[in-house]
């Protein structure tokens, strides 16, 4: 009898995916639990990094992927953690970089060394309500309808090119709290999709 090893991610192209966050890191344990069900075949988080001691950072810990923490006050200029954030990023090879919560704008250096391969999810259909506080920017305009955005990212305040977007109503009585967890909710299922597509484009 002649065994024959069987790969079983054949047909699906690796991709290996960084992560930033700042907070609780819903987002990504949300990805983290859909590559646990091998929703994308092939893909793997191979570092998570935070700009802070963020609570969400336990996520991929508990998975045995490893972490980081930059702390932004510990340094005295933008630069100088842009700097420091660099070079615990490439302690790692990734395809793609994805920004799941992340507080802060990236410097200029970070920027540049992942061309096209930085990747944010936002609480608002861009370009409305670029910034921080996205849902309580809509809920203060009084608009029926915001949505959820997944783009590229670009040195500006939520304005690189949009890669996915749908619309979420906005209901009578909605909280911030709420609205958003709605929203969370639809900007996780966009960045699956994003990432299948990028993975596809993969050589
Ligand atoms: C998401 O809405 C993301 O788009 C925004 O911050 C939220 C992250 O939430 N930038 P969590 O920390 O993943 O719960």
């Amino acid at each position: 009898m002649t065994l024959v090893a069987v790969d079983e991610t054949q047909g699906d192209k690796p991709m290996k995916l960084a992560v930033l966050i700042s907070g609780t890191g819903s987002n990504l344990e949300a990805l983290l639990s859909a590559l646990d069900r091998s929703e994308l075949p092939g893909a793997e988080v191979v570092i998570v990094g935070a700009d802070r001691e963020a609570e969400g950072l336990q996520h991929a810990s508990i998975r045995g992927i490893p972490t980081f923490t930059v702390p932004f006050r510990d340094y005295s200029s933008r630069a100088l953690w842009g700097e420091a954030l660099l070079e615990a990023l490439r302690a790692s090879e990734f395809d793609y970089l994805i920004l799941s919560g992340l507080m802060r704008l990236l410097p200029k250096q970070v920027l540049d060394a992942y061309p096209n391969r930085i990747i944010n999810t936002h609480p608002a259909y861009l370009p409305e309500f670029p910034g921080a506080h996205a849902v309580r920017d809509a809920l203060a305009a009084g608009v029926t309808e915001t949505g959820a955005s997944v783009i590229e990212v670009a040195p500006g305040v939520d304005d690189g090119p949009i890669l996915a977007r749908e619309r979420i109503p906005v209901l009578a009585g909605d909280t911030e709290e709420a609205l958003h967890g709605r929203i969370k909710i639809v900007e996780r299922r966009l960045l699956l999709q994003v990432l299948k597509d990028l993975q596809e484009k993969l050589k």
